[in-house]
């Protein structure tokens, strides 16, 4: 039988729409309109795009987007400027530097320069450290897209054997985390995998749910999953013809597996529909 679909793109605006109510909610309280503040260094154009659909969004459940785009010559002392500047403004709740940065510029003093109350992105060391301990301030955005669209999938995640083929500090370390976390949402074995991992089939034919976030074209095929299992798909691969694939064969792989999500429209629309969760909530004066 052919794998329940995991839709993002659904579940993306359903959550967006809560979080529309819960601005309006604020906005009507009397409370600040959330804003997010946008920065762009260079000319990367996948960077533009994924820039464009979360201003987009942002503005679609009314909170304020604010754009910055500076020139790849940009030097970190100039970016750092911007980011103090951000950082005092009480109008700006959320900052999103967009990664990658030019080679001038140190991608790591720039994440420690963002302010922790404002790191929607959940990069900084102080709000990977809280996510570490339990205490999580804001949870960065793919790794939450995933854990909600399992746990509003109803796919369980409690005792379950999670295999995360991947170690990033975007994707594969905090998701690790998050699910083996105590509680509603967590519970769960975790294995990571990664590219110097043993017969990594081997790895990933124990799992009940398979995490492929590599950035690699067809790296999970179907004899690399158990039948029944729950795949998660995080690659966005652009190949030579331009279309868009994830890392696993969906097709072969759709017919064995126990539900999947798509590539497009499975973890990419609930990355950003987190990181507007955590704008709304880096608002909300109760913080
Ligand atoms: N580049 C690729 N993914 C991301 C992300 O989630 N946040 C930022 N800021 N840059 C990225």
């Amino acid at each position: 039988m052919p794998a329940r679909i995991l839709d993002g793109k659904a579940l993306a605006d359903t959550m967006q729409a809560e979080t529309a109510a819960g601005v309006a909610e604020l906005v009507a309280r009397g409370g600040p309109k959330p804003g997010l503040a946008t920065v762009l260094v260079g000319e990367d154009p996948a960077s533009h795009v994924y820039v464009r659909n979360k201003r987009r969004a942002c503005e679609r459940v009314g909170m304020t987007s604010v754009h910055h785009e500076l020139p790849a010559t940009t030097s970190q002392a100039e970016l750092l400027a911007l980011i103090n500047r951000l950082n005092a403004d009480p109008s700006v709740h959320g900052i999103l530097v967009q990664l990658p940065l030019p080679p001038q510029i140190d991608e790591r003093a720039v994440i420690q320069s963002v302010s922790p109350l404002k790191d929607v992105d959940a990069f900084h060391p102080e709000t990977v450290g809280l996510l570490a301990a339990g205490h999580p301030r804001f949870r960065p955005c793919t790794p939450h897209g995933i854990q909600q669209l399992l746990v509003r999938n109803n796919v369980p995640i409690a005792g379950a054997h999670v295999v995360i083929v991947g170690r990033s500090n975007i994707v594969g370390k905090p998701l690790a985390l998050m699910l083996m976390q105590k509680g509603p949402g967590g519970d769960a074995t975790v294995t990571i995998a990664h590219s110097r991992s043993r017969d990594l089939g081997a790895l990933t034919r124990q799992a009940d749910i398979v995490v492929a976030a590599v950035g690699r074209p067809i790296l999970i095929t179907a004899d690399m999953v158990r039948p029944g299992a729950a795949v998660v798909d995080v690659g966005m691969n652009r190949l030579p013809d331009g279309r868009l694939v994830g890392d696993v064969d969906y097709a072969a792989v759709a017919q064995i597996a126990g539900a999947i999500t798509p590539v497009p429209g499975g973890v990419g629309p609930m990355t950003i529909t987190m990181l507007l969760h955590n704008t709304f909530h880096a608002a909300c004066p109760a913080r």
